[in-house]
């Protein structure tokens, strides 16, 4: 068996099986109510039975009037537990650690979800198909509450039988949007300096820590970079990682980009990669061999890796400790042990059909909804349909944003307290 394979003891004294981590993908399929149900059960029985030793959900959302899709899972006081307990069980039940990944998206909400997000700072709309509006700042008090509500969540995931959480600070969503000097333009505790933008993250770090107690595993996401002249760059997210480190959190995946700078998915377009980095199949290596040398949490390695020869090699230069893949567990959920029993395995790498650029403003989401539509299959009790086009996977997308989101703000009560710690 190869380093794949191998064990990896996190600080908390948890154990993953393997090195093979599934990463978060958003799944929009817990209903207007944000409840856990059949078919999400379902997908994750399936992903849990494929050999994967860490399973990281798609983003929970700490507070349901901020949604980063209707349909997520919400884990607050009106939560209830038991469906999330079911669904742990099932996730579970193959050997993964289950780990929720908590989620506030502040201006990364869209109108139809909410016309009046939150952010640091009152800067302008995220620049996307007119699917954003211009957030207000967060008041101090109300920072205070975000860290409750991750607090809570924490604990929520830890009640139905979480191994554990991430803290979702990629990607540009809330905790992101702190870290970024183009987004974070406070004056108080929580702006200013690299420290002071960096005090949230660690704020709710600490809290979900607290809230998990002992065994529970508490990791992080975080860009490398947001990609954006003048954001969040990689010489801060290093100093970020050195201070979650010194923190003692379980582990920190390294993502990039945000809606604006797609270099989560190996984006050429918004400059963010060259052909040749997406070829080269390792998005963030260079960054990862970096941030190894100064911190001794685990490192996550997220983006672009298909071929196992190359996650063994990055395991056994000890560029990162755990492989998160993506896409490869939308169209093979089996991908995780495949990979760790077969050294010629590779995994799906598949360049799904988008739309034709001059449809692109309006079905802008393609490939996302391409690989969404993967997810709802599989939720549905169906294999995953490589031939799929573009069209209905991006009508179903859009739909579901637009028409669910307006049915969801008229037909449910969306204010909602934190869960209790
Ligand atoms: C359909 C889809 C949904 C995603 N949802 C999330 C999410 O909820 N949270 C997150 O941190 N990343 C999300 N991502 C990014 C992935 O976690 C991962 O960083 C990215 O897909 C790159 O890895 P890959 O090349 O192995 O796919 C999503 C990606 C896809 C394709």
């Amino acid at each position: 068996m190869s380093v794949l394979g191998e064990e990896l003891e996190l600080r908390c004294g948890a154990t993953l099986p393997n090195r093979i981590a599934k990463a978060a993908m958003t799944e929009a399929m817990a209903g207007v109510e944000g409840v856990p149900g059949d078919t999400l059960r379902a997908l994750y029985a399936r992903w849990g039975a494929g050999g994967a030793g860490m399973l990281i959900t798609g983003n929970v959302m700490v507070d349901r009037r901020y949604l980063e899709r209707v349909g997520n899972v919400i884990f607050d006081a009106r939560s209830p537990l038991e469906p999330s307990r079911r669904w742990a069980e099932e996730a579970r039940a193959g050997g993964a650690k289950l780990v929720a990944q908590l989620s506030h998206p502040g201006r990364q909400c869209n109108r139809f979800v909410n016309p009046k997000p939150v952010a640091p700072s009152a800067v302008d709309a995220v620049d996307l198909m007119m699917f954003f509006t211009r957030p207000r700042a967060l008041t101090s008090e109300e920072i205070d509450e975000v860290v409750a509500r991750f607090a809570g969540a924490a604990a929520t995931a830890r009640r139905a039988g979480f191994d554990g959480v991430q803290i979702h600070a990629a990607h540009g969503y809330l905790l992101s949007q702190f870290l970024s000097p183009l987004t974070n333009l406070r004056e108080d505790a929580w702006g200013g300096d690299l420290e002071r933008r960096a005090a949230l993250v660690r704020a709710c770090v600490a809290a979900a820590r607290e809230a998990g107690g002992p065994g529970f595993i508490v990791g992080v996401k975080l860009n490398s970079s947001d990609f954006q002249r003048g954001g969040f760059s990689q010489e801060d997210s290093m100093q970020v990682a050195r201070w979650l480190d010194e923190d003692g959190v379980d582990f920190i995946e390294v993502s990039g980009g945000n809606y604006e700078s797609m270099a989560l998915l190996g984006a050429e377009e918004g400059g963010a990669f060259s052909k040749r980095t997406r070829d080269r199949e390792v998005y963030f290596k260079d960054y990862a061999v970096e941030v190894r040398a100064h911190v001794d949490a685990p490192i996550m390695l997220t983006g672009g890796m298909r071929r196992g020869e190359l996650m063994r090699e990055v395991l056994s230069e000890g560029a990162a400790d755990i492989i998160g893949l993506g896409r490869p567990f939308a169209t093979d959920p089996e991908i995780a042990r495949r990979l760790i029993e077969d050294d010629s395995a590779v995994a799906p790498s598949e360049s799904p059909p988008v739309p034709p650029p001059s449809l692109k403003t309006m079905f802008g989401v393609g490939e996302s909804a391409w690989y969404g539509e993967q997810l709802k299959r599989m939720g549905e009790g169906k294999d995953p349909d490589l031939s799929m086009g573009w069209l209905k996977p991006s009508r179903s997308y859009l739909t579901h944003e637009i028409f669910n989101a307006v049915r969801r703000r008229y037909k449910t009560d969306i204010e909602g307290e934190p869960a209790e710690v």
